[in-house]
């Protein structure tokens, strides 16, 4: 197991560790949830373990069916060991059913069933609140080359065929999910950041019940139980 080094970065909901490996750093989950750009904040209790462990599964999966991510062990119920990587100021959404600001962006109806994958980018910088952004933007703001940002789209594509799939052998709904890319020291592009139900709408297929931060966000009760569900559902609930 590699040496915990001192704390690198400390984000809203993980903080980053050195390592003794100088291409290594460990990723620590933390219980602590925000919302609106940080605006709403709060605590939801054991999310830090459960998101290691449900963001595991995922990166194993997506990791077994050819996507490049982070992601080396996991190596604690809080702590996660990945590759060093240059995170891309981006965030790379893909929708499938319209929710949240998608709803409110084109005036459909939360839970309108999509009829083409949306991908979107947004501009990582909280003073702007992580505006929307066009290629023509990330270009000019120089994001990402547009090489890579095709790369990136072909990529969220790619993985929201997988995740569909998967989840959807568990009765859950794969609403929209945010992604994350970074760069490693070779130059190549790696999935970075966590897949949770922090980053994810995931919805029961039956009765549409949301398993996800939008319990924590919209104060809808029962948080935890809804990532323990997730968990459960996944078959990483071992307790
Ligand atoms: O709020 P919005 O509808 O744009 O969110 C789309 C998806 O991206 C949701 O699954 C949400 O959890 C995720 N997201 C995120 N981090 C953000 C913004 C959105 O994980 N900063």
């Amino acid at each position: 197991m590699p040496a915990k080094g001192e704390m690198l970065y400390e984000g809203k909901a993980k903080k980053i560790f050195l390592t003794d490996h100088p291409e290594q750093v460990i990723v620590e989950y933390k219980d602590d949830a925000t919302a609106f750009n940080g605006q709403k904040k709060g605590q939801i209790a054991g999310k830090g373990e459960m998101n290691n462990r449900i963001a595991s599964i995922f990166f194993k999966l997506l990791e077994a069916k050819g996507i490049p991510t982070h992601y080396i062990d996991t190596l604690s119920e809080r702590e996660m060991l990945v590759k060093k990587v240059k995170i891309l100021p981006l965030e790379v959404v893909v929708r499938n059913i319209a929710a949240g600001s998608l709803a409110k962006r084109i005036g459909w109806e939360e839970g309108t069933i999509l009829p083409k994958t949306v991908v979107e980018f947004y501009y990582k910088n909280d003073d702007l609140g992580d505006p929307l952004v066009t290629p023509s933007h990330i270009d000019v703001l120089e994001l990402a080359t547009p090489e890579q940002l095709n790369v990136l789209e072909s990529l969220a594509r790619d993985i929201n065929v997988y995740l569909k799939a998967f989840l959807s052998d568990k009765n859950l709904l794969l609403v929209d999910f945010k992604l994350e890319f970074g760069i490693d020291s070779d130059g190549n592009i790696l999935l970075a950041d966590e897949i949770s139900p922090d980053t994810c709408r995931f919805w029961d297929a039956d009765t549409r019940e949301k398993l996800d931060k939008d319990r924590f966000r919209r104060d809808l009760g029962s948080v935890e139980e809804a990532y323990e569900e997730i968990l459960r559902r996944l078959g990483g609930l071992t307790r």
